[in-house]
């Protein structure tokens, strides 16, 4: 059955998903299908995406916002990926077009191309009203990115396996961060490959830290501050040096803890509160070692419908 009668009578919806650092992120040895087996804590930050599906004539495509230049506008976006994917399990044509606004630094570690995709998802099962589950769409997720079921859950989350097998956590926020850009992109395939030369016969056992657990919890930002950790880190300071300085400055400012958000290159540093998470952002301004810092709090909810279709 063709859905194109039923897009068509609808207006357009607009869903929201939002970036993720990693307060813990342990790597595995690589697998046989070229993935690593992870424990990844995944906590949600007030920095967003927006993606906007309209009805449309086949699948068209555009992107605005910081780093747009460095989207692909072809069937290698995962947004395109995500909405051709529910078209197809629901066998209808994947008539839309979506627009992307980013906010999230692109090929920056805090998953903005994850984000898209869980948000054309669920923009497209609102505008052609598939009724899909949120276990159905979090199944298709996982097949996109390692990092999308997560953008559609939010909150706080222990991922396993490739990072997609989600275990929702109980927190206690919000958990204030300074966070620092760097210029240009890091890839993440080329920092796992940098990892698997790093530490080529790196096995250990990989579960969530109960640290990690435990400041989460009680919502202790020194303790959480402390149990910060990142196995990719060595692979994306081999790759890019210069961050060892954006560490440090925002160490030398006062920083509660210091990471590589994910594969990098943005680097998250924990605050007290607010107010610290301003100072510590505009130190690691001034510092000259990022391309710009700014503030976030978290978790925040996954992606959510900001409009609905008006019949
Ligand atoms: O799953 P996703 O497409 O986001 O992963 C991007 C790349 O990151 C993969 O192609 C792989 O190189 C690497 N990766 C990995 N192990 C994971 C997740 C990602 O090696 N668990």
């Amino acid at each position: 059955m063709e859905g194109t009668a039923t897009a068509a009578a609808l207006g357009t919806v607009t869903v929201r998903a939002p970036a993720k650092v990693n307060l813990q992120l342990a790597v595995g040895a690589r697998r046989a299908d070229g993935y690593h087996p992870l424990a990844s804590v995944f906590l949600a930050v007030d920095r967003h995406d927006l993606v906007t599906a309209a009805p449309g004539e086949g699948l068209t495509l555009s992107v605005a916002g910081e780093g747009a230049a460095g989207v692909p506008l072809d069937r290698d976006n995962l947004a395109a990926r995500a909405a051709t994917a529910l078209a197809a399990q629901h066998g209808i044509r994947p008539d839309v077009h979506l627009h992307i606004d980013k906010r999230i630094p692109v090929a920056g570690g805090m998953a903005g191309g994850s984000a898209d995709a869980a948000a054309a998802l669920l923009a497209c099962a609102t505008l052609w009203e598939t009724r899909s589950t949120p276990a159905e769409l979090q199944l298709l997720a996982a097949e996109l990115g390692s990092d999308v079921p997560f953008a559609l859950l939010g909150g706080a989350a222990l991922g396993l396996d490739r990072g997609d097998r989600l275990t929702p956590l109980p927190v206690t926020g919000p958990f204030h961060w300074a966070l620092a850009t760097a210029d240009g992109p890091l890839p993440t395939p080329a920092v796992y490959a940098a990892h698997d030369r790093l530490r080529p016969r790196h096995h250990r056992t990989l579960g969530a830290d109960p640290a990690v657990l435990a400041a989460l919890r009680t919502g202790d930002p020194a303790a959480l501050g402390a149990a910060l950790g990142n196995d990719l880190q060595p692979a994306a300071l081999h790759l890019r040096p210069a961050l060892a300085a954006t560490l440090r400055a925002g160490t030398a400012a006062g920083a509660l803890g210091a990471t590589v958000s994910g594969s990098g290159p943005t680097c998250a540093f924990l605050a007290a509160d607010a107010a610290a998470a301003t100072r510590l952002a505009a130190a690691l301004t001034a510092s000259g070692t990022c391309h710009r810092a700014w503030t976030a709090t978290g978790p925040v909810p996954g992606a959510s419908v900001l409009a609905t279709p008006v019949r």
